[in-house]
């Protein structure tokens, strides 16, 4: 008979799905030692089950009970002990004894209290810090599940995109928003020319401590997507990317004659009326240029003129030569 009640609130517990507090710290036995003696007050008669709802409902679906119970890391500890303060003395007391429903009632709910007064006093977390990053310090205690919480971010963060000048600085600092332990390692990758967030697409750069990369002048093919990965033992805490793209100084001197050249062509020669600022600022340009194509035109024509006369004295100069050739064989023989 008593096994067959074992397994009857075994198979109860095991199938009811959301667990709570209660079940998550207090043995089946010790509640069927609870229950054994519980008397309804209208009938007299003993009825476990009645017991086993009473504790559902003041513990196991209580909304209070399980906000109190929602704890950081290490202190379910604490939560079992507070509990079992409250519940076992109870247990011990009406074993094998008779008690009507209301003297559980009141018991249990005083039980109830005391646990959530003492159980929101235990220290909690700061929270979560999305988006990306396995975050230990921000997991609680669920007494849904009877198990921490975990943040549940992905390990990859999105890809951050940085635009650099060729020739120009480039820095990037593997930072995240939650703590990290004291013993992390650092690993560098770098995946040349594409945006990826594929591991198998990168190479290893650096291991160590570090969490600055620099790179003090940039040329193309720093082009491509770094990652960092921050380890903490052999565990991974979080994957940070950045796409860098590299701008080349050629083309950016080209793009800034580009829009003088559109300038020049607005209608109605505005370039010198407009009283835009954009025109007045790229006057000075347009001088410079002009000036410059006029030098360049200058020099061509007097380095043209200066091969010309060259040339022509070489020639009178290589027969003088020829002259002293002969001179000189003719004494040689
Ligand atoms: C939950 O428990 C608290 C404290 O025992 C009680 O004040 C509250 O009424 C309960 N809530 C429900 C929905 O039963």
């Amino acid at each position: 008979m008593c096994r067959a009640i074992v397994w009857l609130a075994s198979v109860c517990l095991l199938i009811c799905p959301s667990l709570s507090c209660y079940d998550c710290f207090i043995d089946v036995e010790e509640s069927l030692r609870l229950c054994w003696g519980h008397v309804l007050t209208n009938t007299n008669v003993r009825n476990m089950d009645e017991c086993f709802r009473k504790l559902d409902r003041i513990f196991n679906t209580n909304q209070t009970v399980i906000e109190a119970g929602r704890v950081g890391e290490g202190f379910d500890i604490k939560l079992k002990e507070i509990l079992e303060a409250e519940i076992l003395p109870i247990v011990e007391e009406f074993d094998q004894n008779l008690n009507m429903d209301t003297v559980y009632e009141r018991r249990l709910q005083t039980a109830a209290d005391n646990f959530i007064a003492a159980a929101s006093k235990l220290p909690r977390v700061s929270g979560c810090f999305p988006p990306c990053g396995f975050q230990n310090a921000g997991a609680v205690y669920n007494c849904i599940t009877c198990q921490y919480d975990s943040c549940e971010f992905p390990l990859d963060c999105p890809v951050e995109e940085i635009e650099v000048m060729e020739n120009h600085k480039a820095q990037m600092w593997c930072d995240v928003a939650f703590d990290l332990p004291s013993d992390i390692e650092v690993i560098w990758r770098f995946a040349e020319e594409i945006k990826t967030q594929e591991m198998d697409q990168f190479i290893e750069v650096t291991a160590g401590v570090d969490r600055l990369y620099s790179i003090p002048s940039t040329s193309l093919q720093h082009q491509g997507t770094y990652q960092c990965e921050i380890y903490s033992g052999s565990r991974s805490i979080v994957r940070i990317y950045f796409y860098i793209t590299v701008t080349p100084q050629l083309v950016a001197g080209h793009t800034e004659l580009q829009e003088i050249f559109d300038l020049s062509l607005l209608p109605g020669g505005q370039l010198l009326t407009a009283p835009g600022a954009a025109p007045r600022s790229f006057l000075p340009l347009l001088l410079v240029l002009l000036t410059t194509c006029l030098t360049t035109s200058l020099l061509l024509l007097f380095l043209t003129l200066g091969v010309l006369y060259w040339s022509s004295s070489e020639e009178d100069h290589n027969e003088g030569d020829a002259d002293d050739d002969d001179h000189f064989e003719f004494e040689m023989s």
